[in-house]
């Protein structure tokens, strides 16, 4: 078992929110059928939002370049596939959800809260979403009243999900934890852009997106162990991770535990394999506990 923010998880790896996450039922699916250890919703916002125009999404050698553009059908349509979600999955439920104000972010929560989340993500760090995330995400000041003005109507833990599209994530990590955030999650994905050149047009419909993916990896190992130094708090490591040894590196370089997004792209029961490799490699070096890795790349001086 794995305590993180007071949340029990059979195992440490959880499902990063935009990936499958629309739904109960797909969200039971990676509880059950993937072996995630808790799941993140898609980020849920104020009011209904179709998208970005297609496509939205392609898949490059070295990862995915999406501009979903934050669609989801608000928080009052949300509320039932959460309340599945709480009912069926067996492990953790953690509500991701986004806004353009401290007050937004609060009305977001505060519509959710009767369907009781296990915790709240909140997402200040999409790319490509005018008015919301790495808008609102990249401004310290905002993060910690965003931060603060969730904290002050939940009693669940509050995660802040970070953007890498910074000059210093520490800043940001900070002004979360100033905000009385219970974690850090980083990383969001990193800007990019991909051009088709028999036409000449930027792939995405939104011309630009962000990186997820095996390229986006060492950003994160990077981000993950600069937040370890800086903050007090638990940091979750996400970005590139989709095998047990990227879990591990993530751990040495300070995360807690890992979230999984675009490796379930490929197989599912990613969680599983993760869970399951940490255990065989803890026992193979003589480990007693995971926490023994937690870090350990910031001894090795
Ligand atoms: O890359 C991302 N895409 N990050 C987010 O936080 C949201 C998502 C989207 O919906 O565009």
């Amino acid at each position: 078992m794995y305590t993180l923010t007071g949340l029990k998880l059979k195992n440490p790896t959880i499902l990063a929110a935009g990936i499958l996450g629309t739904t109960g039922a797909s969200l039971c699916r990676v509880a059950h059928e993937g072996g995630a250890g808790a799941v993140v919703t898609k980020s849920i916002g104020p009011i209904p939002k179709t998208g970005h125009p297609n496509p939205s999404m392609v898949k490059l050698d070295c990862g995915f370049l999406n501009a979903m553009g934050l669609p989801n059908p608000s928080y009052p349509s949300f509320f039932q596939e959460l309340e599945i979600a709480k009912k069926d999955s067996g492990v953790p439920v953690i509500a991701s959800i986004f806004g353009g104000s401290p007050a937004e972010f609060k009305e977001v929560a505060k519509g959710l809260l009767p369907a009781k989340p296990d915790a709240f993500e909140l997402n200040v760090s999409c790319p490509h979403a005018e008015g919301y995330g790495a808008a609102v995400g990249s401004n310290p000041c905002l993060v910690e009243a965003i931060t603060a003005a969730v904290k002050d109507i939940v009693s669940v833990p509050v995660w802040v999900k970070l953007t890498p599209n910074v000059s210093d994530i520490t800043c940001i990590g900070n002004a979360a934890e100033a905000g009385g955030a219970d974690a850090v999650v980083a990383i969001n994905t990193l800007k990019g852009m991909a051009i088709d050149i028999e036409s000449g047009y930027p792939v995405l419909g939104n011309r630009s997106g962000g990186l997820s993916g095996k390229a986006v990896k060492p950003v994160a190992v990077k981000c993950v162990y600069d937040l370890y130094t800086a903050l007090e708090i638990p940091v979750i490591g996400v970005g590139g991770v989709s095998s047990w040894q990227d879990a591990i590196e993530m751990m040495m370089a300070g995360a807690a535990v890992v979230q999984v997004g675009s490796a379930v792209y490929d197989r599912l029961d990613v969680f599983s394999e993760i869970s399951t490799g940490i255990e065989a490699f803890l026992q193979r070096k003589g480990y007693s506990d995971v926490k023994e890795l937690i870090g350990l790349a910031h001894e090795m001086v």
